[in-house]
């Protein structure tokens, strides 16, 4: 015997339970079905466990998509300030970081707190430790076969997430699903990961690791370049950090990305206006830009360590300027699925409706959250999306 429901949601992350909280508030039956031994774990450990849980100035700009005005719709309707009165309602405190970041001031537990506490509001129905097997489709609806028995519902509501961190129970679940309704997928590839260099190339800056500095980044092409200023962590293997992880979003494999070390300075004009008789050595005059490891580094690498910045030709400190204002790097690759926040592509938005986020060739299917492709910005963007997403798929399941 098949037990009957009007929504099943696969998938208890932050988008399958916004939408199954929603749906089972508007008094639709709902399941929510999930495979993994602890709920929500990607949220309890977001934001170094305060969850970054939106960003003030969320908006269509602050994501990436080959389809980029399909997010515009459901972040409009549902926004950062929404989600805040909602865990305002649940006594939930939080602070600004920087750029627009909100975070809990406790603990990321409290944002699965109020989104479990939503879903028992709508009377959702939980299947977990739960796995789905087969799912089949005909005109009443979804069939699926679960470890727990056969569901049987008039809407499915798809919200797997995407492949990043696999320890803790990503899947290909719902990359998987939509192939076999014929779904488009925009190739997937992982995103805010650390960028890595072949050994050899990276040696003479292993040294530099732990090194930490706010830097320019830039990087992509096309209609898929970034640019940010924030933090970058030089590390044994590369480079980190949160500008890092912005940029990697917009890097392909093979192309450059550049870093300005010094980006309040014109080094070029800054090093030539200092040099006329000055006794300083070349470390010590690059340590009022740079941290001091890095100066001295630098300096090491252009052969004048040491020595008097007066006695350095200007050819020289035009080229070492050049380098720290504007270096350019070919990262080999990134630290792949098994350190990426996230992973960009997925479920091609042109296959659905911005309203409702429902598939337009299978009635009924819904996608949510990061199985799309919709990737946001490091600093809450992701969460936002997973919010504004299963708001609008929980109103319409
Ligand atoms: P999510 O991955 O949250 O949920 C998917 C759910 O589906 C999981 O519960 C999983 O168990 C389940 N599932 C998968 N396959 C299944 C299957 N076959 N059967 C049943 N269930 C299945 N973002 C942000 O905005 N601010 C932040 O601070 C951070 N910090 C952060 C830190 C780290 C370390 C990571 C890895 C990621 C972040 N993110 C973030 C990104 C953010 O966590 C991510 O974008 C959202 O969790 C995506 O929400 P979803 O609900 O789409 O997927």
């Amino acid at each position: 015997m098949a037990e009957q429901f009007d929504v099943a949601v696969i998938g208890a992350g932050a988008a399958g339970m916004m939408a199954a909280a929603v749906a089972g508030q508007r008094g639709r039956r709902v399941v929510l079905i999930d495979h993994a031994e602890h709920l929500a774990e990607k949220i309890r450990i977001s934001g170094g466990g305060r969850c970054n849980f939106t960003n003030l100035q969320a908006g269509p700009a602050n994501y990436l998509s080959d389809n980029p005005h399909f997010c515009r719709s459901a972040l409009s309707r549902y926004t950062p300030r929404d989600f805040l009165d909602l865990i305002e309602r649940h006594g939930v405190r939080w602070h600004e970081k920087h750029k627009g970041q909100l975070f809990c001031d406790d603990s990321a537990q409290q944002i699965i707190d109020l989104l479990v506490a939503e879903c028992a509001a709508g009377g959702v129905a939980w299947r977990r430790p739960c796995r789905v097997g087969e799912v089949a489709r005909d005109e009443a609806g979804f069939s699926l076969e679960t470890s727990l028995g056969r569901i049987e519902v008039a809407s499915l509501v798809v919200a797997t997430g995407g492949l990043s961190i696999p320890k803790i129970g990503a899947t290909d679940f719902g990359f998987r699903l939509a192939k076999q309704f014929d779904l488009p997928l925009v190739p997937l590839r992982a995103a805010l990961v650390p960028l890595t260099f072949a050994a050899a190339d990276w040696a003479p800056f292993a040294e530099l690791s732990g090194v930490s500095l706010e830097v320019e980044v830039s990087g992509g092409s096309g209609k898929r370049r970034g640019h940010f200023r924030e933090d970058l962590l030089f590390t044994h293997r590369g480079l980190s950090g949160p500008a890092i992880l912005q940029i990697s979003s917009f890097w392909s494999p093979g192309e450059a990305i550049t870093l300005n070390l010094a980006p309040d300075t014109d080094l070029a004009e800054a090093l030539l206006a200092a040099k006329p008789g000055n006794k300083q050595q070349l470390q010590n005059a690059l340590a009022q830009w740079l941290p001091r490891r890095l100066a001295e580094h630098w300096a090491a690498a252009s052969g004048y360590a040491g020595r008097p910045l007066a006695d350095m030709p200007d050819r020289t400190l035009r080229e070492l300027a050049q380098r720290l204002n504007a270096w350019q790097l070919v990262p080999a690759g990134s630290e792949g699925y098994r350190k990426a926040e996230v992973t960009a592509g997925g479920v091609d938005t042109r296959a659905l409706d911005q309203k409702t986020m429902m598939a337009k060739a299978v009635p009924g299917l819904f996608f949510v959250g990061e199985v799309m492709d919709v990737t946001g910005w490091l600093g809450g963007y992701n969460f936002q999306w997973a919010w504004a997403s299963g708001y609008s798929a929980g109103m319409a399941a």
